[in-house]
């Protein structure tokens, strides 16, 4: 599938993306306004671009660190699997902690981070997807703060790739294969 020719229509560009983090680096503020640090926490790898655009905005003291999960399917089970393969190098105990995600699709992945994360006892626990696709859910789950609801379409740039491909785009498109 992934040597098969496609191409990328924009859906979300440059501007909109740049526009929408303001808004919400705003909410976070105030949110976690008097904070002594805001631990955010990156969902790598598709959440590089998001994080580094998001504290840059963010006008608080804050700390970033980096985690690494993948999930897979297992065709037998309706259930995912989600496994930790890098985990945060600082402690998140008695901290505020802000966990960024690129897309929340099934909704796995983030249940099973928040549950982690929040096993360590954080003060304050918040979650910010710079994209959500609703209609994918397979588990209740909802970041705090969402970018923007897209369709049931394969996206790719702005950190997001198809088979690590395509995480340099600036703007958010959706791949559109043409020919069958
Ligand atoms: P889920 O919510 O556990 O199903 O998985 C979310 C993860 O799947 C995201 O963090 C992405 O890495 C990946 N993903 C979901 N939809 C897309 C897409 O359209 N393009 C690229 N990656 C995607
Ligand atoms: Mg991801």
């Amino acid at each position: 599938m992934t040597d098969k020719p496609y191409v990328i229509d924009e859906m979300i560009s440059a501007k909109t993306i740049a526009a929408r983090i303001e808004d919400l680096s705003r909410e976070i503020a105030d949110e976690f306004a008097g904070t002594s640090k805001l631990i955010v926490v990156g969902l790598l790898r598709g959440s590089f671009v998001f994080i580094a655009d998001l504290v840059r905005e963010l006008d608080l003291p804050v700390e970033v660190d980096f985690l690494e999960a993948s999930s897979y399917g297992d065709s037998m089970q309706s259930s995912r699997e989600v496994r930790i393969l890098k985990d945060l190098r600082g402690q998140i105990e008695g901290r505020d902690v802000l966990v960024v995600e690129d897309i929340v699709d099934t909704g796995h992945t983030l249940t099973h981070v928040i549950q982690l994360l929040k096993s360590r006892n954080p003060t304050k626990l918040k979650t910010i997807a710079l994209l959500n696709k609703s209609t994918r859910r397979e588990v209740d789950v909802r970041a705090d703060w969402l970018g923007f609801e897209i369709p049931d379409e394969f996206v790719v740039g702005y950190g997001i790739d198809f088979a690590q491909r395509n995480r340099n785009l600036p703007y958010i498109g959706k791949v559109r294969f043409t020919e069958d």
